[in-house]
């Protein structure tokens, strides 16, 4: 791993749990909780790649906001102005994965720079990992709204080679969404997909060169255990 010396992390669902959501759903919508939360994502990625192919951007919030109402329309739910508002708050804080705080402090203390590349906002980013505490455990956060085309496009992934100042072949690239990890890995980042959930990589030209089951499985990468 001697080569790498930096690390770009996707943030949904690979540090943060996007189903923390099923709480705050199943507060509003008893026994409904994970089904909403599981269409609410699919759709909210839909609409990010559709927006990208269309060439009409809309900022990641909005699309998780549109997301939600047709979530609610297709399980006739009926969804008031309030829960919608709240709902989406919560998509603002949510819960990283037990072992991230951890992880991200012994890779930084092993020297290597550390970056969120993400399509959610500015915004969104600076919420989710600020609400944490986990900001100062990054160098940078670095959102695709700049560039207004989100992941899996090349423009997207070009902004850590920037911020970093780093070749593409020099950044570990780390994510547990296998559409993100494919397009990372095309793009030429060294990739590790994080497979939590003993999911199938998906069949689209590539593959991860490191599968993992937890973000745990980083620091042993670099220890070289
Ligand atoms: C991200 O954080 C949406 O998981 C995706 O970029």
């Amino acid at each position: 791993m001697n080569h790498i010396k930096a690390i770009a992390f996707d943030l949904y669902g690979t540090l943060f749990d996007v189903h923390s959501v099923i709480d705050q759903c199943e507060q509003r919508f008893p026994g409904r909780g994970r089904e909403i939360s599981t269409l609410w994502r699919q759709k909210q990625l839909e609409y990010t790649w559709l927006r990208s192919l269309m060439n009409r951007y809309v900022t990641f919030e909005q699309a998780t906001e549109d997301a939600l109402r047709y979530t609610c329309r297709h399980l006739k739910l009926d969804l008031n102005e309030e829960t919608h508002a709240a709902l989406c708050d919560a998509y603002l804080k949510l819960r990283p994965f037990p072992e991230v705080p951890e992880t991200l402090a012994h890779l930084k203390a092993r020297g290597l720079k550390l970056a969120v590349l993400s399509n959610g906002s500015p915004h969104s980013i600076a919420s989710v990992v600020g609400h944490a505490g986990l900001r100062d455990s990054f160098d940078h956060l670095l959102s695709v709204d700049p560039v207004r085309i989100f992941k899996p496009h090349d423009r997207a992934y070009e902004l850590a080679e920037g911020a970093f100042g780093l070749s593409r072949a020099a950044i570990l690239f780390v994510s547990s969404n296998a559409w993100d990890a494919t397009g990372a890995r095309y793009f030429g980042f060294p990739t590790a997909w994080i497979n939590r959930a003993g999911n199938t990589f998906d069949e689209m030209g590539q593959r991860p060169d490191w599968e993992l089951s937890g973000l745990n499985g980083l620091s042993k990468l670099f220890d070289g255990a």
